[in-house]
């Protein structure tokens, strides 16, 4: 295993790999690393040579008011669980490296960030997307894996890999749960006991919400408002959003027909938690 903070040297370590034949998967990261994140080290360590993960708590995807200096950064377990996953190298730049003096380009993605969170978290996608390309050029991967749980996220990220071309395919990887349903996320950690408890509600409104249209109710008005009944009967609850989109453009649909994504962001006491269920 090799820890590398250098953008250059990780592209030339990489460099040495691929001209040996090598294929590469990276799976980008906040840290925080849960299961989530090593059931994407896992399938990266079957689908390639050398995983490298990266850790870099993105300072451009945050808002104003949002935790980027409360975000967990616990390093030396992140190594460990990462190495004992599969990962070979651990990519840990620091802000500097990412956006050293100077620093002035960013992507702009497009209409698929309109809504669900890109609506609610303004620069937020901007910022993803614009840190995913600087690690996707400093880590030269064939592959690249992201968790399903980040719907958007990872549909906002397709759309660039397709419209700059870029020579690498992305993996959407299933959400990982809870006993409970609850899906992982760093974000789990700032709930106390009673809002863990709460929190099972997001995965509790989702399977209703299936069950629903299991049962031929395609109206997503009717299916939007019962997740909302679900969710505001408890009391530490308040939805930011509850949204039916077409999976593919991400645009709200009336009545659920093809593949459709049920996506909901609701706040937890403060903190902010997402889910989502693919139909079709
Ligand atoms: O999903 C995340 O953890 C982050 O948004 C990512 C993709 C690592 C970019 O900072």
């Amino acid at each position: 295993m090799k820890i590398i903070r250098k953008i250059e040297q990780m592209q030339e370590y990489i460099r040495k790999h691929r001209r040996a034949g090598k294929t590469i998967g990276l799976v980008p990261t906040m840290g925080a690393l849960h299961e989530g994140h090593l059931s994407l080290i896992r399938r990266a360590a079957r689908e390639n040579d050398l995983v490298v993960v990266s850790i870099f708590v993105n300072p451009i995807q945050f808002g104003p008011n949002e935790d980027f200096k409360k975000y967990p950064r616990p390093f030396a377990k992140d190594v460990k669980l990462a190495v004992k996953a599969g990962a070979d190298i651990i990519f840990n730049p620091g802000a500097g490296e990412m956006y050293p003096p100077g620093y002035q380009t960013y992507v702009e993605p497009g209409e698929l960030t309109a809504g669900l969170c890109g609506a609610f978290r303004p620069a937020h996608f901007r910022g993803v997307v614009t840190v995913v390309i600087k690690l996707f050029n400093s880590v030269l991967a064939d592959r690249a894996y992201f968790g399903q749980k980040d719907y958007q996220q990872a549909q906002v990220i397709k759309q660039m890999v397709k419209d700059l071309n870029l020579q690498m395919q992305i993996v959407v990887c299933p959400i990982i749960r809870e006993k409970d349903g609850l899906a992982m996320s760093s974000r789990n950690q700032y709930l106390s006991p009673e809002e863990r408890r709460s929190a099972t509600c997001l995965h509790e409104a989702l399977r209703v919400a299936k069950a629903m249209v299991s049962s031929g109710i395609k109206d997503a008005g009717k299916i939007k408002r019962e997740i909302r009944n679900i969710i505001q009967s408890n009391l530490l609850a308040k939805v930011d959003y509850i949204e039916i989109v077409d999976a593919g453009s991400l645009e709200p649909v009336k009545q659920i027909k093809g593949q459709a994504a049920i996506a909901l962001a609701v706040f937890i006491g403060k903190t902010r938690l997402i889910d989502n269920m693919v139909w079709g």
